[in-house]
Formats: C-alpha cells, structure tokens, sequence
C-alpha cells in the first residue's frame, strides 16, 4: 500500500502490509498476524509526525477506533474517554460545543487521539498532560489491555514512556481526558491574549471559541497547512541548555531567545536555525525550510525521506558549530 497520502510530509511510502483498525478484534488479529510473521509493526493515526522510508518491511496499522463518551460527569469537570483513532482538532471543536473546557489552546493541532500521548502533545502554554487521566492500550505481545495512569505516561516536553520503555511496546486504544465545565483561560503565550481579546471584543471575555479561534489564526499564520506543503510541524525541539551555556551564548548573541524552565534554559531552535542562514532554502532534491518557521522542513514536492533527513542533519552539523548546541529530531523515522 502507498503511504503518500496518509503522512503529511507527502513522502512515497509502500508499506508491505497494512490493516484499517476498526475494532478491537481486528486490533488484536493483526497483531497476531505480525506476530507469527516476525513483522515490525507501525500504528498511525494522520501520519503528521513521522518521516518514512521508501520501503516499509512491516505491518502498518491505521488506527480509527473511533468514539466520544462522556464516562463521569461532576459539578464542575467531565472525564472524556475517547478512541485513539478520532481526529484531535475535531475533538477540540466538539468539547467546546459541549461547553467543555481545557482543549482551546490545543487547536488545530494534526492527528489522532492515539498519537497524542506519544509525544504529550503541547501548544500557547498547554500540554495534553494538563488534561490526561489515563489511556488504554493493548500489549502488542500478548493482546492484553493495560490501563496506564499520567505517572505511567512518564509525559515530559514532547516525550513520555512510548518513547522509552513502551517504545514499540504497545498500541494505545483510547485516552480519558478530564474536562472543565468552566473556562479557565491559558493566555499568557505570545500573542494569544491580544488576538483573543479581539476576537472577543463585542463580548468582554474571550469565550472558549474566542480562544480556540485566535490560536488557530495564530498557527495558520506561522505553520504550512500540509495540503498545501508538506510538513511534519516542528522538525526538532527546543533544545535546553545549562545555566552557563545559555550565559556563554547569551554574550555572543543577546537576542537569543532563551526561557527558564525547570531543568536549565529552553531556547528558541527556530531562532537558530534562522541565524544559520536555512530559513526559506529550497534543495535540488526537494527538501527545505519553510519561509515563516524556520523549525519546520518541507517537502516541496518531490523530497524523500532521505532527502528530509539530509537536510535535517545539515542543519544540526551548522546548529552545532556555531552554538555548539545538539538539536534532537522530533519525528519518528521509520
Ligand atoms: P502519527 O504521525 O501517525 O504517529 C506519530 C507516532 O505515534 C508514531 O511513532 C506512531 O507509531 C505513534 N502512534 C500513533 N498512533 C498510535 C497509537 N494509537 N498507539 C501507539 N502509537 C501510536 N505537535 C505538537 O505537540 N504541537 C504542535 O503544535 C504541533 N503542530 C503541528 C503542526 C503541523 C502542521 C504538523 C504537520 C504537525 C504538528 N505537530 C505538533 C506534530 C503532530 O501533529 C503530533 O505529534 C500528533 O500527535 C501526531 O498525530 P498523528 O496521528 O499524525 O501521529
Ligand atoms: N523563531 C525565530 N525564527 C523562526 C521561528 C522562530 O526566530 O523562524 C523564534 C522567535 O523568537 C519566536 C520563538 O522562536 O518567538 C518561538 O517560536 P514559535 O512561537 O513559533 O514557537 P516554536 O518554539 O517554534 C513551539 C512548538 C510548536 C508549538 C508552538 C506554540 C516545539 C518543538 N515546537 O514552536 O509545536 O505549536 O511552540 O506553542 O516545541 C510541533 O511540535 O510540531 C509544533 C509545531
């Protein structure tokens, strides 16, 4: 099966087997399947964070466990648990329509339900563990469904235990998330508030819909909709550094955008990049950096995964020497 319309990145991709996930059961036969046959397995959900080869020796599985049920509902907040193959942004816009609150900030973010966890998804001030209960996931060795709690999850800045210690481990089936029944609005990133406050400026109050609204705006403004140009969002994290480091960069170049986090300084990798001189640059073979977000590496039509990946560690190898700084990848490679 050709992959090129299920990632974002638009990349030609054959997978050698692959099963739509429906159910439980089908869940559970596939993995059987691959099982017996020795195969590396790969859930996906949209395929907005990963870069594929060009041959795919495995069984891929494209996860639409679907469902929303509200299993809890108290004064103030809802526990959602919800299948991992729904579409996020829809989620999003739904919850609000419910009157329920905390996904705002997370709007318009690619992908599904299920890929959430992997990577504790984060946008304006907001990560899905600010709002994640639990999830459920089936063990790919012994089909038997686990319950994992936040602690479980491990969850970290784009990171968790999917990523770790469940790397490869299981698939996840569906995550319960707890809601608010008010809105408790998160506006302190960038220019969220005055954005929302516009919006909002017949109302007073920014409502949830304000929020989530403004922050669509704001992305569209800064991130490539992938079916226009392909993309995978931000091609690396931020990169954080120690308290001398960030003071060493900081008297060499003062405009470093630099914020204090909890183990050192996070700083802006966009930025870095930008200052090597990558921001807008189109390859021979394709790849290259996007004109308004220098994190995020495109796909001008043709590029394969290859050609992504050479363009990505070119940049890191300029990144390095001029900051002396290591920028990890955020994508999964396949
Ligand atoms: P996929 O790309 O299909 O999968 C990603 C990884 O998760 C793979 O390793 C896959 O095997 C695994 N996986 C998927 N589903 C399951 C499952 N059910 N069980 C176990 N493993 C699974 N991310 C952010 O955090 N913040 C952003 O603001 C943001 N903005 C983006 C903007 C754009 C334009 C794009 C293209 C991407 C952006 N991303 C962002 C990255 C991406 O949207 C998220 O990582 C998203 O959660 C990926 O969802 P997906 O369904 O497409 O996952
Ligand atoms: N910047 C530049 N040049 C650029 C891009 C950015 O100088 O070309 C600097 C600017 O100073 C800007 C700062 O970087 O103020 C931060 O930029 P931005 O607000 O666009 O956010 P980001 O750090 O580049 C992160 C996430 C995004 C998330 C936004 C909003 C990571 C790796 N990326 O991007 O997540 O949407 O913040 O919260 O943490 C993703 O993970 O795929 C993703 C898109």
């Amino acid at each position: 099966v050709n992959l090129k319309a299920l990632n974002t990145l638009g990349l030609e991709s054959v997978a050698r087997y692959f099963v739509r996930v429906e159910s439980l059961v089908v869940l559970r036969e596939a993995l059987a399947f691959a099982r017996e046959r020795n195969l590396p397995v790969i859930p996906l959900g949209e395929g907005s964070n990963v870069v594929l080869s060009e041959c795919l020796d495995a069984l891929v599985l494209l996860i639409r466990l679907k469902g929303r049920v509200v299993v809890e509902s108290q004064n103030d907040s809802v526990l959602l648990k919800v299948g991992a193959g729904e579409h996020w942004h829809s989620l999003v816009c739904w919850s609000l329509e419910q009157g329920f609150y905390g996904l705002e900030n997370l709007a318009l973010i690619p992908g599904c339900v299920g890929a959430a966890p992997v990577q504790n998804i984060g946008a304006y001030g907001v990560e899905l563990k600010d709002r994640f209960v639990s999830l459920e996931a089936i063990d790919r060795q012994t089909g038997e469904i686990m319950t994992l709690s936040a602690e479980d999850c491990a969850f970290g800045y784009r990171d968790s235990v999917f990523k770790s210690r469940l790397l490869d481990q299981v698939v996840i089936t569906s995550v319960t998330l707890r809601l608010s029944k008010t809105l408790m609005p998160e506006l302190d990133y960038g220019a969220l508030r005055e954005k929302a406050e516009v919006l909002a400026c017949e109302r007073g109050q920014p409502t949830g819909m304000d929020i989530c609204h403004a922050v669509c705006d704001i992305r569209r403004e800064k991130l490539p909709d992938p079916k226009v140009i392909g993309n995978a969002g931000s091609f690396f994290k931020n990169p954080v550094v120690s308290d001398e480091h960030k003071a060493a960069l900081k008297e060499k170049f003062a405009e470093l955008p630099a914020y204090q986090v909890s183990d050192g300084w996070k700083l802006a990798a966009g930025w870095l990049i930008e200052q090597c001189g990558f921001k807008g640059c189109v390859k021979t073979d394709g790849a290259g950096v996007y004109e308004k977000q220098a994190l995020v590496l495109v796909n001008h039509g043709n590029a394969c995964g290859k050609a992504i990946l050479k363009l990505a560690g070119e940049i890191q190898a300029t990144v390095k020497e001029r900051f002396s700084v290591n920028l990890e990848i955020e994508p999964r490679i396949y």
